[in-house]
């Protein structure tokens, strides 16, 4: 269903790799037969994108109504595709990139991210301060996105290890919704503090990718790992349909680079956000509890 074997690793300051049909063009149709036969979605985010998300009761319902959908969780939902990926990360950055120091051993079928707002301390007291043994689960949504929808430049939820997104549709150059890699512009090739949400004035442009049908990107969620979607015009074109995804934690993943460590500091806020609104800054030094 997914030949992972076309995914090549691409020149990037952080772990990516990409492939074109690694999914087949029809099955990508089959999919977003699917997800447009969907009588409802959960969410809709970032100005037009439509969610069904792994952990709802309406997530659950769709999957029972959708064979494709069905066969690919059930694909992603396993440990042993998980150790696929992983080994496919350690084999093409050997020596010298990010590691989580804390590796998960157990894989938890039934576990997702909640999508509950919290306010910091909630999130400070749902995550821990213990980073180890950490159990490993995948968070997944089947979106689809109408003409408005973009995401600024961030990095992803501190629990995650790797995000993954399979693009179902062909979206014309011109209309924008590119997936963009950023990277933090200085002249030192190692910096001690990473925000979720930089100013893009510190961000250059390492590499966009416009959606194409059976695309696969996947990346680690390091703490540099800056990525944002262009503002995506709905004209002339298919909607953007699109699944993502990711490997996570059940507490926040410890990253190294090159011996140094790296924690994240979560900023204190008493508004109640998703998990995915909180930002956090990951140092070299652990946070004080
Ligand atoms: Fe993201």
């Amino acid at each position: 269903m997914l030949s992972t074997n076309k995914l090549n690793k691409i020149k990037s300051n952080f772990p990516v790799l990409v492939g074109d049909n690694v999914v087949s063009k029809n099955m990508c149709n089959l999919l977003i037969k699917e997800i447009s036969n969907s009588k409802s979605f959960d969410d809709m985010i970032m100005g037009g994108r439509s969610r069904i998300n792994k952990g709802s009761k309406n997530f659950n319902l769709y999957i029972k109504n959708s064979i494709n959908s069905a066969k690919l969780l059930k694909l992603f939902n396993s440990k042993s595709f998980y150790k696929k990926i992983e080994n496919l990360f350690t084999k093409n950055f050997k020596d010298g990139s990010w590691v989580n120091l804390h590796k998960p051993k157990s894989f938890n079928p039934k576990k997702f991210t909640i999508k509950k707002k919290l306010n910091s301390s909630e999130l400070k007291k749902m995550l821990g301060n213990n980073y180890t043994n950490p159990k490993v689960n995948l968070d997944i949504d089947f979106s689809v996105s109408k003409g408005g929808y973009r995401l600024r430049p961030h990095r992803d939820d501190i629990t995650r290890l790797y995000n993954f997104l399979i693009y179902l549709s062909d979206i014309p150059k011109k209309n924008g919704g590119s997936l963009t890699i950023y990277r933090k512009k200085a002249k030192k090739n190692f910096r001690k503090s990473f925000r979720r949400f930089p100013k893009i004035t510190e961000l250059e442009i390492v590499k966009s990718f416009t959606p194409k049908k059976g695309t696969v990107v996947f990346f680690q969620s390091t703490p540099n790992s800056y990525h944002g979607v262009k503002r995506f015009i709905e004209r002339n074109c298919p909607k953007r349909f699109f699944i993502y995804g990711s490997y996570a934690l059940n507490k926040p993943v410890i990253w190294n680079y090159k011996g140094i460590s790296y924690y994240p500091h979560i900023i204190s806020t008493k508004k109640r956000m998703l998990t995915s609104f909180h930002d956090a800054n990951y140092l070299t030094t652990a946070p004080k509890h």
